[in-house]
This record gives structure tokens, C-alpha cells and sequence, in this order.
């Protein structure tokens, strides 16, 4: 099987994952590593290990759909099975998310449905809660949402910073993202 990777940012979890295949904990090929932003750390972390690193400029792109008729062309060139979201930070069209139905996996650092959006760390530490968590899930039409794949509980102490509960919460994910993709890749989901 082979998997593209979904970036926006500095891709740690891109770096896990690429980790898990070297040391064939995830038995499938990682082909190609795609972001809307040019300067990602993620795309740099990808040609290092020698990974196809694909940039597509969203400006010139006049829908979220032509964004993703693009990303496909890729996909379809490089014989992708499935997609892997890591910090992924645009929403896919529904389009989209037709074609790829049930092979699109996105990782969420809270134990969905709480704390959904783009600052789930940070709104969880400010709720004051004593447990967060980290969720594994594919993807449907609407955002931080569809069938769970894996779930982990982290635990907001007293002493926790925004700062320790990021550093832990990173922790559980790197772990548990190469475990539920590989889940996925030896048919355990199906
Ligand atoms: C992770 O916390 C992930 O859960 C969220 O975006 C962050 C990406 O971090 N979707 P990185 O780019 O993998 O370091």
C-alpha cells in the first residue's frame, strides 16, 4: 500500500510516522508528503528522508475543490491508497472526501467529540479539565469528525503548563498515530 502524508506546519508527527515505516512498524509505503505552505518544516523533514515533498500554493487555486483536484493529481501519479492528515491545516472539500471515503486519517489532540478546532490544547488547559486526551479518526464532511479509529486519555495535573500538557499530549500522539495507521494497513479496521 502506498500513503501520502498531509502537512501545514513542523510535521513531528510526519516525523513519527516516517520513523515507524523505517523500522517497519507501519508495513506500507510513504510516497509523498504534500502542504499548503511553502515554508512547512515538514516538507524539509520529508526530502531529508527522501521523500517526494509536493507544495501547492492555495492562492492560486480560485476553490477549495481546484486545491484538491491538484492534490489528487499527485495522488493518482504516485499511486496512493490512502491519506494520512498531520496537522493539516485546511478543511478538504467534500469532493474530496468522496474520493478518498474511509482512506483519509486525521489525528486531533483532544478525546473528540471534546474540544474540537485548531486550538484544542490550549482550550482544554484553559477549561481547567483534569483529563484530555488524543484522537485518531477518519475523516468525513464535517470537521474533527467521523468514526474513531484510537483514543488515549492524558492527564492535566496541577503542575501542568500549557506548555508540559502540549509536550505530553505530542508524546501520546506519536505513539499513537503510527499504531492506528498501521492498524489501518494491515486490515485490523475493516
Ligand atoms: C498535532 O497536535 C495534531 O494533533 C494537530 O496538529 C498538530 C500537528 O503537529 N492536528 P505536527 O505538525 O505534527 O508537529
Amino acid at each position: 500500500m502506498n500513503f501520502a502524508v498531509f502537512v501545514s506546519g513542523l510535521g513531528s508527527n510526519l516525523q513519527a510516522i516516517m520513523e515507524a515505516v523505517k523500522k517497519g512498524d507501519i508495513k506500507a509505503d510513504l510516497v509523498l508528503v504534500i502542504s499548503d505552505q511553502k515554508d512547512a518544516f515538514a516538507l524539509k523533514r520529508a526530502q531529508k528522508a527522501g521523500i517526494k515533498p509536493v507544495y501547492i500554493d492555495p492562492r492560486e487555486c480560485s476553490s477549495r475543490e481546484e486545491f484538491d483536484r491538484k492534490a489528487v493529481q499527485h495522488l493518482k501519479e504516485a499511486k496512493v491508497d490512502f491519506i494520512v492528515l498531520a496537522g493539516f491545516m485546511r478543511i478538504l472539500s467534500p469532493w474530496f472526501i468522496n474520493e478518498y471515503q474511509n482512506k483519509i486519517l486525521n489525528i486531533h489532540p483532544s478525546f473528540l467529540p471534546d474540544f474540537k478546532g485548531t486550538h484544542a490544547i490550549r482550550d482544554a488547559f484553559k477549561a481547567g479539565v483534569k483529563e484530555t486526551g488524543v484522537t485518531v479518526h477518519f475523516v468525513d464532511e464535517k470537521v474533527d469528525h467521523g468514526p474513531v479509529i484510537l483514543q488515549k486519555k492524558v492527564t492535566v495535573t496541577g503542575k501542568d503548563t500549557l506548555e508540559s500538557l502540549e509536550e505530553k499530549i505530542h508524546e501520546v500522539e506519536h505513539k499513537l498515530y503510527p499504531k492506528a495507521i498501521s492498524m489501518f494497513v494491515s486490515g485490523k479496521l475493516n
